[in-house]
């Protein structure tokens, strides 16, 4: 199977080398190749460059991109998209003047997402979020990290697991597997969370490490959910089975989950819309990237994370929907990229390195996903026509995605019979 891409009017995030992330300055350029061909064999980039060198070049499917755009997919490093149902009452409450902390204190939130899905068969969930899913492919995103959270019981939370997992092996999508193991208390422990911990620490985590599932351990750090002291506790326990932190920090209080995730090597700290001159200098010289939700800020109307503080010390910055049915209803990776620049100030190029590199970067996978390099997977965007990238978060909210290559297959995403799965 052989795929060429032609008459490309901008291939965007090219690189010979194979880039892993980009940091502060360097996120400021975009590498561009005007007028440019893109060839792809069964699921990899073999080869690419200006058209005026693509000549001898066959393939069983040719691709006239005559007046567009070709990217990286989007890489959205931070969802929740297996859960049940939706939160759309809460939503109206929320209009009508109740705080997200107060539909939560009353029982809403997190918990009445958890008792959905503990109601849910497992085939139920799996058949509402690959809909979930297929559905953000067609709007240009390949890779995904997925979290689990809303089951707040061992068994619904390895069911979760397994339903994650059965994705990850079905679609064609990249999935990264996260185990949210404390998202909130449950009504059950509301007065002891200590037996909850030690639920989490001693049976969950060791349950689930043995499912080989998820690699990636989170935490909600946060105000009336877990303090320093849990998420350390979490931490630890993940720990001795490997499982590096992907941490919710920052959301709407600081408590040193920054500097506890940078401590414990987290290959992410996110949400961040609150942030500490010391919080940046804990993410200084080491591995992990800070994660902006801007849709999240969005939809709960909150602060958004000051990410221009953070790229202009020097750090890597990703995006991420942060997709889930109570603080950000949607997918849309282009409508994030938009939002970044509009609500976060970064340029256009800042944005596009943050959705597709450093997104990739977030999930681990920035070796073979992200940039368009010789070797690495082919998961492309091909644009409707436009004259320049910058159209892309320009025309906040709309699709700019004309067709999709994900892993290596050129899809019609406007065929709703469309199929994305292996
Ligand atoms: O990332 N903050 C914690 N978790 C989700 C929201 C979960 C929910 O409200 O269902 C988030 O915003
Ligand atoms: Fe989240």
């Amino acid at each position: 199977m052989s795929v060429l891409i032609t008459n490309i009017k901008q291939l965007l995030q090219v690189h010979d080398h194979n880039v892993l992330i980009l940091k502060g300055e360097a996120m400021k350029t975009l590498s561009v190749l005007e007028n440019a061909y893109l060839y792809i064999e069964h699921d990899t980039i073999i080869e690419y460059g200006e058209m005026q060198y693509c000549e001898g070049i066959e393939a069983e499917t040719i691709v006239d991109a005559t007046g567009r755009i070709v990217l990286p997919s989007w890489c959205d490093s931070h969802t929740h998209i297996v859960y049940a149902g939706n939160r759309t009452s809460e939503f109206v409450d929320r209009i009508n003047g109740l705080t997200y902390t107060e539909i939560a204190e009353r029982g809403g939130g997190i918990l009445n997402s958890a008792k959905l899905l503990q109601e849910t068969s497992e085939e139920d969930l799996y058949d509402q979020s690959i809909q979930r899913l297929e559905e953000l492919i067609r709007m240009g995103t390949c890779a995904f990290e997925i979290k689990t959270g809303y089951g707040l019981t061992v068994d619904a939370e390895l069911k979760m697991l397994r339903v994650i997992k059965r994705i990850k092996q079905e679609s064609l999508a990249k999935i990264t597997p996260t185990l949210l193991a404390a998202h909130a208390i449950p009504e059950d422990y509301r007065d002891r969370k200590d037996a909850y911990i030690k639920l989490i620490t001693e049976e969950l985590i060791p349950k689930a490490a043995k499912l080989h599932i998820s690699r990636y351990i989170d935490v909600f750090c946060e105000e009336g959910y877990f303090d320093i002291e849990d998420t350390e506790a979490i931490l630890k326990a993940a720990a001795k089975y490997k499982m590096r932190p992907k941490i919710h920090v920052n959301q709407f209080n600081i408590l040193g989950g920054v500097a506890l995730g940078a401590k414990y090597n987290a290959l992410s700290v996110d949400h961040l819309e609150e942030l500490s001159d010391d919080d940046v200098k804990a993410l200084k010289n080491t591995d992990t990237i800070p994660v902006a939700l801007p849709g999240c800020s969005y939809f709960l109307s909150i602060p958004y994370t000051p990410a221009r503080q953070l790229i202009d010390a020097g750090l890597p910055l990703a995006i991420a929907t942060d997709y889930n049915p109570g603080s950000a209803p949607s997918g849309n990776m282009n409508f994030i990229v938009g939002a970044a620049c509009v609500k976060l100030k970064l340029t256009p190029e800042e944005a596009i390195n943050a959705a597709t590199i450093n997104g990739a970067y977030a999930m681990g996978i920035s070796n073979m996903y992200g940039s368009i390099t010789r070797g690495k997977k082919a998961n492309v965007i091909i644009t409707k026509p436009m004259n320049h990238y910058s159209e892309i978060p320009y025309a906040f909210a709309h699709n700019p995605v004309e067709q999709v290559v994900i892993n290596g297959q050129l899809k019609d995403i406007k065929n709703p019979e469309e199929d994305f799965r292996i």
